[in-house]
């Protein structure tokens, strides 16, 4: 009997030692087990009756025992909860506040406008080129047919890089053509997107940094009407199915011949409006047939190939599709400014 007895003492101890409650209540619920009026020892201590005479000293000190390190694992529990509540008031955390809401982004209307131009050129077969944004003199310039003294440089003010009169930001993504037509013969149909850098002086209608979409297209008997087509089809995808599209005579060193093309002016339907300056017409891009020099430059058969080529400006077309009346807004990252826009065109 007496061993029994011994051995059950010794089992709640081990108990005592090996419980784990961390809650509050889970914490209560161990001190009336252990040290409650109603505690598990209680009845354990009134046995001490039928102990026999040699044994009762062992076993009123195993039985106190038993509830001593009950009292210093109950204070040990609390000490702990306390502290982790200290902690948590010290870092201000409110464990029972509810969750923030995570807000959703939006996409930058940048983004919006060169992933649909993107879209609708991937969907013609066009292939995406991304290139480095510092560039040499001759990607730049020099193999675009813009040499040293060629007075087209001035039409580009330039950011070279310090002490450099070889390395710069580049002023176009024109310089992605001489990438790739280095380093690729034909077929090639390319569209390039990216940043371009400009010494402007910075106001609502002009930034020293912005972005273009450049495209390529160069193959064996590439014609005039082929560009023309290709960028009537973008405009109607981009602008709506009752676009029309005019190319007006201008000049870029690299194509011959060079065009403007502006679109129908898809606020007013060409009726006239503060967008289209009341002329009915909007201007998006640049285009023209890629001189041959061009392509001698960069190692292709200008006798067997021909090509055309394109550029156009984004943030003029988030200007005009947004009716942003500031280029600025575009680049502050103001999320109340962001939030406006809806992720697709
Ligand atoms: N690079 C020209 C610019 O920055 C845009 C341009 C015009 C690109 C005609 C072309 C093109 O590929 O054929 O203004």
């Amino acid at each position: 009997m007496s061993v029994e007895i011994f051995g059950k003492v010794n089992q709640i101890i081990e108990e005592i030692k090996t419980a784990s409650p961390k809650a509050k209540e889970e914490i209560e619920q161990f001190r009336i087990k252990y040290l409650g009026s109603k505690n598990v020892l209680k009845p354990l201590m009134g046995e001490i009756r039928n102990i026999a005479n040699e044994q009762k000293k062992d076993y009123g000190q195993l039985v106190n025992q038993a509830k001593q390190v009950a009292e210093a694992k109950f204070q040990q529990l609390k000490d702990a909860l306390e502290s982790a509540a200290e902690d948590a008031s010290a870092h201000n955390i409110d464990l029972t506040a509810p969750g923030e809401p995570i807000e959703l982004g939006s996409r930058h209307p940048n983004s919006i406008v060169m992933n649909r131009i993107i879209e609708i050129f991937q969907r013609m077969g066009f292939a995406v080129a991304e290139e480095r944004e510092i560039e040499d003199d001759w990607h730049n310039f020099t193999a675009m047919n813009t040499p040293e003294d060629h007075p087209a440089r001035d039409m580009q003010d330039t950011y070279y890089l310090k002490d450099s009169t070889e390395m710069l930001l580049r002023t176009h993504t024109s310089s992605v053509q001489a990438r790739v037509m280095t380093t690729t013969q034909p077929p090639i149909r390319i569209i390039a997107p990216g940043r371009v850098y400009r010494n402007e002086t910075i106001s609502a209608r002009a930034h020293c940094q912005f972005h273009q979409v450049e495209g390529l297209y160069i193959d064996e008997g590439v014609s005039f009407a082929d560009l023309k087509q290709t960028l009537l089809h973008f405009s109607k995808e981009m602008y709506g199915p009752n676009t029309r599209i005019r190319l007006r005579p201008s000049y870029f060193p690299f194509t011959e011949p060079s065009a403007e093309m502006d679109i129908s002016c898809f606020v007013c339907d060409s009726k006239g409006c503060n967008i289209c300056k009341y002329t009915g017409w909007v201007e998006i891009l640049g285009c023209g047939m890629v001189d041959p020099q061009v392509l001698e430059n960069c190692g292709i058969d200008s006798k067997k190939y021909s090509g055309y080529a394109f550029g156009m400006g984004i943030e003029r077309q988030a200007i005009l599709k947004y009716k942003i009346n500031d280029i600025r807004l575009l680049f502050e990252n103001d999320v109340r400014f962001l939030k406006q826009f809806s992720s697709t065109l």
